[in-house]
């Protein structure tokens, strides 16, 4: 903060406001990247702001100049009048110059900084040789994540190792979307029969938020996520536990709830790994009480926001595919004490 503030000092109040504003806590800013990726985005966010502050500053000062000595004419009587008659209409030196010079090497300044960022945030194509590969899914409205190597499934979260190259690779087998993390790298669309990639390394851990950036429907904007770029020794930690079976259930309720979530229709569309539940359609919830949100940043993953979804899944999220199924309370507590045991 205190490098951000020395930067700033001396820029006027207006612009000041909109880089505090930008540079406020946890917002997803370019401005407060995680990666050497996000930071070059960044670098040509401050070119583009500062050459329009210029030209804005410039542009508005020569307004308000021609008001002021039009104005002065004005009032300035008949002598003054036949004199500027005698000057030449227009000078076309300015013209040239800042209607096209300096247009111009403005333009090719931003041209020239674009294709060296492009370069640099690296292209969207396979990195097979990067140490994390993960393949990231868009469905409506949520992200199927995969770590095929280490066979892990999981659903809006993706975890990260700082220091270390990041491969994900991007599908969809439905609509567009786009998966994007604005502290770590571009926006990357996932197109039905193609594949992209995205590549980011992330140099400092926190928790990063992601969304859709594509248009994909009427929850379109209940499609977010979370990256959690931690250290390699947490990383593997977190890869070990959700790498393995849904954990022993604990208490009557939980029992309860595992075995309506077995034989009930959850488990057409829902895997818990470990148990008799195997439906690929919904997310995999073999560890979803380990997980910050529901439905895709919809609600927290608290006992109230689990018990909010399944009791109102339909008016939570309009439009989800997720039916509203009918349940009673005991039913609902007895799933969330199910859900929340599965760590
Ligand atoms: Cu998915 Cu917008």
């Amino acid at each position: 903060m205190t490098r951000r503030s020395r930067r700033f000092a001396g820029v006027p109040l207006p612009l000041a406001l909109v880089l505090t504003v930008s540079a406020c806590g946890d917002s997803p800013s370019i401005t407060t990247g995680g990666s050497p990726q996000a930071r070059h985005i960044a670098g040509s966010w401050w070119l583009l702001l500062w050459l329009a502050t210029g030209v804005y500053v410039i542009v508005g000062t020569l307004v308000v100049v021609a008001s002021v000595r039009r104005a002065r004419r004005r009032s300035g009587g008949e002598q003054a009048d036949r004199g500027q008659q005698d000057a030449p209409a227009v000078d076309n030196r300015f013209i040239l110059i800042g209607g096209l010079i300096v247009p111009v090497v403005i333009l090719g300044v931003v041209a020239v900084d674009t294709v060296r960022v492009a370069n640099r945030i690296a292209p969207a194509a396979a990195a097979p040789d990067a140490p994390v590969q993960i393949r990231v899914e868009g469905e409506r409205w949520w992200w199927r994540v995969e770590y095929p190597d280490e066979g892990v499934v999981t659903a809006n979260e993706i975890h990260v190792p700082i220091g270390e190259e990041v491969d994900i690779t991007l599908v969809s087998d439905n609509v567009i979307h786009s998966l994007w993390i604005p502290q770590l790298n571009g926006k990357q669309d996932m197109i039905p029969g193609q594949v992209n990639h995205l590549r980011f390394t992330a140099d400092r851990e926190g928790t990063f938020l992601g969304r859709c950036a594509e248009f994909c429907g009427v929850q379109h904007a209940h499609m977010q996520f979370q990256v959690h770029a931690e250290s390699p020794a947490r990383y593997d930690a977190w890869l070990r536990a959700n790498g393995a079976d849904a954990t022993s259930v604990a208490g009557d309720a939980a029992r309860t709830g595992r075995t309506f979530f077995e034989t009930s229709s959850c488990a057409g569309c829902h895997t818990v790994r470990g148990t008799s539940a195997n439906g690929t359609a919904g997310p995999d919830l073999t560890h979803v009480g380990s997980r910050a949100t529901l439905a895709a940043g919809s609600l927290p993953n608290t006992a109230a926001g689990m018990e909010e979804w399944l009791a109102h899944t339909q008016s939570v999220k309009p439009g989800s595919l997720m039916p509203q199924v009918p349940l009673t309370t005991a039913q609902i507590e007895s799933l969330v004490a199910f859900l929340r045991g599965l760590q």
